[in-house]
């Protein structure tokens, strides 16, 4: 018979701890060539965590190594939830996925309930019912999508637009007004700001020269911002953000930005390109299945609500 799993909460994470957690994630990454939490909060709970997160590790007898793991973050207006699975433990009938999610819904209702989201990579019909445990039901979805590089011939129409390398510490306000008035429909491009940005730039994997910008007249006007994965097999070259200022689209520009970026990752003989998109933005999504690009998987975000209890 499967052993339900038992679920340690903590609020703070002892190194025999962060390394039995940072082993199970090595597996689930190579098993699903996916990471499959958010950097950010990990390493934020992994240098002591604050208040607004909670880890749940979750145990099975006879295992000496955890067989999931969750983390439940606190945003301004909504939680955010992620969950890992040890690969051997995913058997069919195996109960650590729903059983870490239930502790969760019960944490976040414990803390005055609310608005939920559960981002899971490469989604199934796995993650659709660990989901539907606490009640969530899908919300977005987001293509991942790859094509080998470099990029035929017969696919550049135009010549490519004039790019320059982003200037830390001068492009940063124009910059921001474009990402801004571009993305201003998105729930995690639109509306950033300043430090939200600095934040990016002070990041190991941060290059001005993959960071390609597009003016006219002087001003920025769109831009192709690019990221190298040198540690993936093989090394994969992100779209990282790219954007056409609202009041110069449909001229072409979006298409030769994303091939400019994708031109500088051939230079730097990064072999296969790669982008996250929403399965909504018809536009883009067009865009780029024009160039050549096939979804290689798909990330599903799972919204709902919890009432406090
Ligand atoms: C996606 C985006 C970069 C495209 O830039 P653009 O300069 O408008 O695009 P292009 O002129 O190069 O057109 C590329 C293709 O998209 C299509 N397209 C562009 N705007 C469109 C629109 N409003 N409706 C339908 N299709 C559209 C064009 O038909 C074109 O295909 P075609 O060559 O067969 O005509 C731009 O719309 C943008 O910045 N959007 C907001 C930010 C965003 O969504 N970024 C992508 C995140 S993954």
């Amino acid at each position: 018979m499967l052993a339900v799993a038992r679920i340690e909460r903590k609020q703070h994470l002892e190194p025999d701890d962060v390394g039995a957690i940072s082993q199970l994630l090595a597996a689930a990454t190579a098993a699903d060539e996916h990471q499959p939490l958010d950097d950010h909060t990990w390493l934020d709970l992994v240098q002591g965590g604050r208040g607004d997160f909670a880890a749940l590790v979750a145990w099975e007898g006879g295992h000496p190594h955890p067989v999931g793991y969750a983390q439940v973050t606190r945003g301004a207006d909504s939680w955010a939830v992620e969950y890992v699975i040890d690969p051997h433990h995913r058997v069919p009938g195996n109960t650590v996925g729903v059983d870490l999610l239930a502790e969760a819904g019960r944490l976040i209702a414990q803390q005055g309930g609310g608005h939920v989201h559960l981002w899971v990579g490469r989604s199934g019909p796995q993650s659709d019912r660990v989901a539907a445990a606490i009640g969530l039901r899908p919300g977005r979805t987001l293509y991942q999508m790859r094509r080998r590089l470099p990029v035929e011939p017969e696919l550049v129409l135009a010549p490519l637009p004039p790019t320059r390398a982003f200037v830390p510490g001068r492009d940063e306000e124009e910059w921001l007004e474009v990402n801004n008035r571009a993305f201003e429909w998105h729930p995690e491009q639109g509306g950033w700001d300043l430090a939200t940005l600095k934040e990016r730039e002070s990041a190991p994997w941060f290059d001005p020269e993959g960071f390609l910008v597009y003016e006219d007249g002087g001003r920025i006007a769109g831009f192709c911002w690019t990221k190298v994965h040198a540690e993936h097999d093989p090394p994969l070259g992100e779209i990282y953000v790219i954007a056409v200022d609202p009041g110069v689209s449909r001229r072409g520009l979006g298409r030769g930005l994303t091939l400019a970026g994708l031109d500088h990752l051939s230079r730097k003989c990064v072999p296969v390109g790669m982008l996250y998109v929403d399965a909504g933005n018809l536009r883009a999504v067009k865009l780029y299945v024009d160039l050549g690009f096939v979804v290689n998987h798909i990330d599903q975000a799972y919204v709902g609500d919890i009432a406090p209890g």
